[in-house]
């Protein structure tokens, strides 16, 4: 693959985030490209990854004619691990799901593991290590929401040995779109000269259905928001502007295992711009060089990468678009690093498209102390031994 290679970064702490980098030839072989305005990242080096890079697809009640074409682009080494919230009662949704992935691994012997997020054996395994901040208080299980079904898909790939793993939403409709996304994913890996690594991508267009037939915007509504936030933050802090952050609620993103390990995840939608948050937070204010000893002498490397396919999803409506603005500011409002003019640019942002009453402030979303304490083979056997829902195909 030739990518624009990363001419510009900027440095906070330990982070190293890198410039949106595109995608300027999907596939290549492995001659030299001689350029130093290019990173050419050779075909076999990227499927070498593979084995190593766990697929986790959170999944809630989506079409199952998608899922199928999700699982079907993931390349063949990938282990794909599905964490679904989907309904148990009738209709039976999940049921079918684990219909349909039968069939697909009957097919094409690919390991694949599914498990439903409320699944007794896996809320078990972690209230049995003292690790509640993913248990739901009503009924001893997990909490539903999309940053909790990453963790528990974290875990699960952590026990079957990936050395990264990376997140695919199930509602895409071009399976050719997420083939490239782990392909993006395994070019960024490779990039990284530090084993903390981050890659999150960023949508060269994303089509809407017009009138006069599809019209391909270059940004999402959300991220939009969030991203403007996120660099005036910075900005306000630094007192340099910057528009370097373009991938504050990538969905599509992965990272290592080794920082997966010090990462914390946040409740629900918010969780994508949590990371960042968090990261920033964690690591710069103050600085923590004598507990993060390792992270600090090799940095963290964020990469975004703008994919060359379109990125065409379910679309949800305003009031999922609502939901995810809020929880997404939410994040940077609550961040320490967040100063009072930028809290109130926030708050007449979320007034002014109604999300907040005037006199209301955006409450913190939940977050996930990290799991990289947690005895992984211990909490695995857990699971297997006590689960009601895991289905391991391999
Ligand atoms: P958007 O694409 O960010 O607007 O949000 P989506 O609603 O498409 O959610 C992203 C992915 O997370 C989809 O595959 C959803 O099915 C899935 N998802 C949403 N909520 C949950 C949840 O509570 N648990 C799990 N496991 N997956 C979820
Ligand atoms: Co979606």
């Amino acid at each position: 693959m030739i990518l624009e290679s990363s001419v510009y970064k900027e440095i906070f702490g330990p982070l190293i985030v890198h410039e949106s980098q595109k995608v300027i030839k999907f596939d290549t072989e492995t001659e030299k490209v001689e350029s130093s305005l290019i990173s050419n990242i050779p075909r076999e080096e990227i499927y070498n990854v593979f084995k190593d890079l766990a697929i986790v697809i959170p999944l809630k009640n989506e079409k199952l004619h998608l899922l199928d074409g999700v699982l079907k682009a993931i390349p063949h080494k990938c282990p794909i691990i599905v964490v679904s919230a989907s309904q148990k009662d009738i209709p039976n949704h999940f049921k079918m799901e684990i219909e349909l992935i039968k069939h697909y691994y009957s097919l094409t012997h690919s390991k694949v593991l599914i498990i439903h997020q409320k699944d007794l054996g896996a809320s078990e395994a972690f209230k049995a290590q003292q690790y509640f901040d993913i248990i739901d208080e009503k009924d001893g299980l997990i909490r539903y929401g999309k940053g909790e079904g990453m963790l528990l898909g974290v875990m699960l790939a952590k026990s079957i040995g990936a050395k990264y793993v990376g997140f695919i939403d199930a509602d895409n409709y071009i399976p050719g779109s997420v083939n490239e996304y782990v392909k993006d994913y395994a070019a960024g890996i490779l990039m990284s000269e530090s084993e903390y690594t981050m890659v999150r991508l960023k949508w060269r267009h994303k089509p809407k259905v017009m009138q006069k037939g599809l019209y391909f915007r270059r940004r999402g509504r959300v991220s939009e928001i969030t991203n403007k936030y996120l660099n005036l933050m910075i900005a306000d802090r630094t007192g340099f502007e910057t528009d370097i952050f373009v991938t504050g609620n990538a969905g599509e993103h992965a990272m290592s295992m080794q920082l997966a390990n010090i990462m914390s995840f946040s409740s629900g939608y918010s969780v994508e711009t949590h990371q960042l948050v968090f990261l920033l937070d964690k690591m710069t204010n103050p600085p923590q060089p004598e507990k993060y000893k390792d992270v600090y002498e090799q940095g963290i490397e964020i990469f975004q990468i703008e994919t060359l396919n379109p990125h065409i999803h379910e679309e949800k409506g305003t009031e999922h678009i609502n939901e995810m603005i809020l929880v997404s500011l939410a994040e940077i409002y609550h961040c320490s690093l967040c100063s009072e003019n930028v809290k109130k640019r926030i708050l007449e942002e979320l007034y002014a498209r109604k999300i907040l009453n005037r006199g209301e402030v955006p409450p913190k979303p939940s977050s996930m102390s990290p799991i990289g304490d947690l005895d992984v083979k211990k909490w695995f056997r857990t699971v297997k031994k006590k689960s009601d829902t895991l289905v391991i195909l391999e």
